[in-house]
């Protein structure tokens, strides 16, 4: 016997109706961005491992979770594990005018330990601004995605915090490093080792044994030049004049290096707080020099598809798109003719294969979640005419009397008039 095979650990096929709400968020996000300016961009799916290798050295996204590989010319390439890299990789090699406004969706690859909202290979929806320092971009990019999750049901709570720039974050560190070493004893195993990489990620400790010491450690807050408390008293009056309500948190620290000044992360209410997060994201003002580019401010987020999905409190409808469902008994070359000449006037059409009963044809042609049903039996094929059943018609009466024959040339026109009347097609008609 052949191997079986499953989809590899961590990572799940997507069926329908999930591929099909998916989608719907996808073309929402699609919507909201579109709105406010942004254009596409659809990224590679791997590049050069030096493109991510910046985005966090002290982080486990880079030191344990890339999907790296050698191709077959020894070059270092990665799956791209997020894409505000690519997004500044492109702008470097591209250098369009700017503010350069893009959103992206798509694939993203991180070798992590699978688990309830974390796969291994996940969903980001996101945006980026790419050329200016205003502080209304960053009030601009949050609200967008916060607007997108609070329409999408997730009961989203903003975390918003300033992270400093180089020199700030730097002496910061240091005093951060040298309280925690003071109380090294009292850190979990993984805070001792996480200290000796980045201090930073201390703050982000999800051990209960760490809090106590966490809630006592210095504050970046104390360390902002004049500056950059400026730029984050601007972002949060930003917020407030938008009537978006955050809470100004200042132990958040993001899972990648090239944060600078702004950092937000969306959580939903909805989610065990393990898995919360359904999107983050910040300002990175030093990642273009970092890749070779030139000096270029960027601002934006990425919102994690997966998790929204799990937080989205009403599984939005499953309802069907089918418009009609072909039963036929006469052979199937009637069904052939009359899908193809209503998929080509725009009416979504599926049929039964294999010549099965009616019973059995009628049956499927329930659970496709079709608005009608058209019959082609020997009578029908004689008559020139189909046999129409309206399948979602609440009424009482046998199936069988609810038929109605339609001659074959008046067929389209009957569906359409049929399926306007259900509301479903208004504009196909
Ligand atoms: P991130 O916080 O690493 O940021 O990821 C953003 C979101 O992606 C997370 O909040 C989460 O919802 C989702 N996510 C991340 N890892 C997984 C996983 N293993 N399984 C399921 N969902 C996951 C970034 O990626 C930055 N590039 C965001 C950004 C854009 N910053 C500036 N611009």
């Amino acid at each position: 016997m052949p191997k079986s095979y499953s989809s590899p650990r961590g990572i799940k096929d997507i069926l329908a109706p999930s591929s099909r709400d998916r989608r719907n968020l996808i073309s929402a996000f699609e919507k909201e961005a579109a709105l406010a300016g942004y254009k596409e961009i659809v990224l590679p799916v791997f590049e050069e491992f030096g493109v991510f290798a910046r985005v966090g050295e002290s982080t486990e996204i880079v030191q344990k979770q890339m999907y790296d590989f050698y191709d077959k010319d020894e070059r270092h390439m990665v799956l791209r594990p997020e894409s505000t890299a690519g997004v500044m990789r492109a702008y470097i090699q591209h250098r369009p005018t700017t503010p350069w406004k893009v959103w992206y969706e798509g694939a993203h690859f991180r070798y992590e330990k699978p688990q309830a909202g974390r796969f291994r290979q996940f969903h980001q929806l996101g945006v980026e601004v790419l050329g200016t320092s205003d502080l209304a971009a960053d009030v601009e990019v949050i609200a967008l995605g916060w607007r997108f999750l609070d329409a999408a049901g997730t009961n989203p709570k903003l975390l918003v915090n300033s992270l400093g720039d180089v020199k700030s974050r730097s002496e910061y560190t240091k005093d951060l490093e040298k309280y925690f070493k003071g109380h090294i004893k009292g850190l979990s195993e993984q805070s001792q080792q996480t200290l000796k990489l980045n201090p930073l990620r201390v703050l982000d400790s999800k051990d209960q044994q760490d809090f106590p010491i966490i809630e006592q450690a210095p504050m970046l807050s104390d360390f902002l030049s004049q500056e950059e408390t400026e730029h984050f008293d601007g972002v949060c009056q930003g917020l407030s004049d938008l009537g978006i309500a955050f809470t100004a948190d200042p132990r958040l620290v993001r899972g990648l290096d090239y944060y600078t000044r702004t950092a937000f992360e969306y959580e939903s209410q909805n989610l065990e707080s393990s898995q919360s997060a359904v999107g983050g994201g910040g300002r990175y003002d030093g990642l273009s020099e970092d890749l070779g580019g030139p000096a270029c401010a960027g601002v934006g987020f990425a919102i994690g598809t997966d998790r929204t999905m799990l937080a989205m409190q009403e599984s939005p409808s499953a309802v069907s798109d089918l418009d009609v469902f072909i039963a036929d008994v006469a052979g199937g070359r009637a069904a052939m003719l009359i899908a193809e000449e209503l998929r080509s006037a725009g009416i979504s059409t599926d049929r039964a294969f294999e010549n099965r009963s009616l019973k059995a044809q009628m049956k499927l042609a329930d659970r496709s979640g079709a608005q009608l049903a058209l019959i082609i039996g020997e009578d029908e094929l004689a008559a020139d005419s189909v046999s129409l059943i309206e399948l979602r018609r609440k009424d009482s009466q046998p199936e069988k009397s609810r038929q109605d024959l339609i001659p074959r040339n008046q067929l389209l026109d009957e569906i359409q008039k049929r399926l306007q009347k259900t509301g479903k097609n208004e504009n196909k008609a």
